[in-house]
């Protein structure tokens, strides 16, 4: 019994309707969600992503074709892919970071996501994103990074059934490489190489081919990806994606020439406290701590660099831990905060799993010692304060419980669909209908994780609030890696 409820024996009724009332979101500690239902919504959102020709087996409606000439201006098909978050640019750098968590989220949790029903979504989801990449990849030293001018497509508010914004092309090449993306790239189809080994053997094996090529690619011309900056631009430099990339390439291939790779560069690995669309090291580090305990000692540096990334994450445990809200939440930066949340927790569930597989029952830091199923439990908790375990009781995600944000600041989701009002919204009309309009978006982006609260907690739901109200892939598939861990 927790403390609140103790306190009923010898409280006054006026003291503990006090005590319920404040600590009342907390009260209930073992309040359970739904996490099937939350999974099975954090993997649709990506349909309501999608570019391209829809298939038949499209279940977001409200969405039709769109940006079908995309790679025209040169002659190549780049049809296809995901938006990106509420507006309508292709960025292939955060894209394959996307279909890299997809990726390995199922390939950890097959099983459970299968015996949910939502094996065949999540490879439909990864499928969608890997096949992009294939397509932008149109020489072995040649890889298309963007579609869309950013400045263009951000001054409209304009559905992308019909935008008429300049589908501008970005591509990186021996003369002006960009090392972050390509190797990017090649971590994605290594990972969904994985995903699709028994499904389709050919298919799985023409991305592990696309991906050993972009590794070449990305090491050998380096030099730091500027394209998508100053939307997307890198802070944690290109050591990161090598070694991500190195390591996934090594799982999907078990070439030993991947496995030197990471030890002669160990000491690039560094101890980060995030993990996100910039920053790849906690991720090469966690899959190079499996195989640490696997036998492979020499990959210690790997396993000391992510328990120090646990130690900062996990409460009290030590100096240099990160900031948490009153309400418990990870709060790293006041913009797409979930994202860290849910990639941080993502990391936890993950090395909660590897250490109870390596029979290891814990991590030390400093005098602090957390036990695997510690950390597991606190990595859950992050999950249930994003589905409706805070102090506002309302969930970030979008469809999900009945209290979620109305104003997601996403053009398809507030301008009606394209089948219901098939007249164009041009870029000004959709900006001062629905931009600006004070009314719930039309359309339910089911799944939709948004940036989320502030440091306090608070959440204003204003569509203008991008760093709160807008959703991204990234933060999808950190949450789809998180809650998938919960399910069965
Ligand atoms: C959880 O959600 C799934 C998917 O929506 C549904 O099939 C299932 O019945 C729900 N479970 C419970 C216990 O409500
Ligand atoms: C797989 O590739 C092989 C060799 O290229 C080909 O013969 C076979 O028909 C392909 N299988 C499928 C299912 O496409
Ligand atoms: C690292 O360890 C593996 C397996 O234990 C071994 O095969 C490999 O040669 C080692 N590499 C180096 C550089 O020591």
């Amino acid at each position: 019994m927790d403390q609140s409820g103790r306190l009923v024996i010898w409280c006054t009724w006026i003291l503990c309707n006090v005590v319920f009332t404040t600590s009342d979101w907390a009260a209930d500690l073992d309040r359970t969600f739904n996490y099937s239902d939350a999974l099975g919504k954090a993997v649709l959102f990506f349909e309501g992503q999608r570019s391209g020709k829809l298939p038949k087996t499209q279940r977001v409606k409200w969405r039709g074709d769109s940006a079908l000439s995309d790679g025209s201006y040169e002659n190549v098909n780049l049809v296809g892919g995901y938006y990106d978050a509420g507006d309508n640019v292709k960025f292939g750098w955060p894209m394959a970071f996307t279909v890299t968590l997809l990726s390995w989220t199922t390939v950890e949790y097959e099983k459970e996501i299968k015996s949910v029903m939502q094996l065949e979504h999540l490879r439909s989801s990864v499928r969608w994103g890997a096949d992009f990449i294939l397509r932008a990849h149109v020489s072995p030293t040649t890889l298309y990074t963007q579609v869309g001018d950013a400045n263009g497509d951000h001054q409209c508010w304009e559905r992308p059934e019909d935008m008429d914004t300049p589908r501008t092309l970005y591509k990186i090449t021996p003369d002006s490489p960009g090392t972050e993306a390509a190797a990017e790239a090649a971590a994605a189809l290594a990972a969904a190489s994985i995903v699709f080994n028994h499904v389709n053997t050919n298919y799985s094996r023409k991305l592990l081919q696309h991906s050993k090529s972009l590794f070449e690619f990305a090491d050998k011309f380096r030099g730091s990806y500027s394209a998508s900056c100053p939307f997307y631009c890198s802070y944690s430099g290109y050591q990161d994606e090598l070694l991500w990339a190195a390591a996934w390439l090594y799982k999907a291939s078990r070439n030993m020439k991947y496995l030197g790779y990471v030890l002669s560069n160990q000491w690039w690995s560094q101890p980060t406290s995030e993990f996100s669309w910039d920053n790849k090291f906690v991720g090469a580090q966690t899959l190079l701590t499996k195989e640490f305990y696997k036998g492979k000692k020499n990959l210690s540096k790997f396993k000391n660099d992510v328990e120090s990334f646990i130690c900062k994450v996990m409460p009290d445990g030590g100096s240099s831990e990160i900031l948490r809200t009153n309400g418990g939440l990870l709060f790293l930066r006041d913009s797409s905060n979930l994202q860290y949340a849910s990639s941080s927790s993502m990391v936890l569930f993950m090395y909660s799993k590897l250490l109870k597989q390596a029979d290891i029952h814990g991590i030390h830091c400093g005098s602090k010692y957390f036990s695997s199923s510690r950390i597991k439990t606190f990595a859950k908790s992050q999950v249930d304060y994003i589905l409706g375990k805070n102090p506002l009781k309302m969930s970030y995600m979008v469809g999900f419980g009945n209290k979620y944000p109305l104003q997601l600041h996403h053009r398809a989701s507030s301008i009606p669909s394209i089948k219901a009002h098939s007249t164009k919204v041009g870029c000004d009309d959709g900006r001062s209908s629905y931009f600006y309009s004070k009314d719930p978006n039309p359309n339910i982006h089911i799944g939709s994780i948004v940036g989320g609260p502030d440091l306090n907690d608070q959440f204003s739901d204003l569509r203008s609030d991008y760093s709160h109200s807008e959703p991204t892939t990234y933060m999808n598939a950190a949450f789809v890696g998180s809650v998938a861990a919960l399910v069965a």
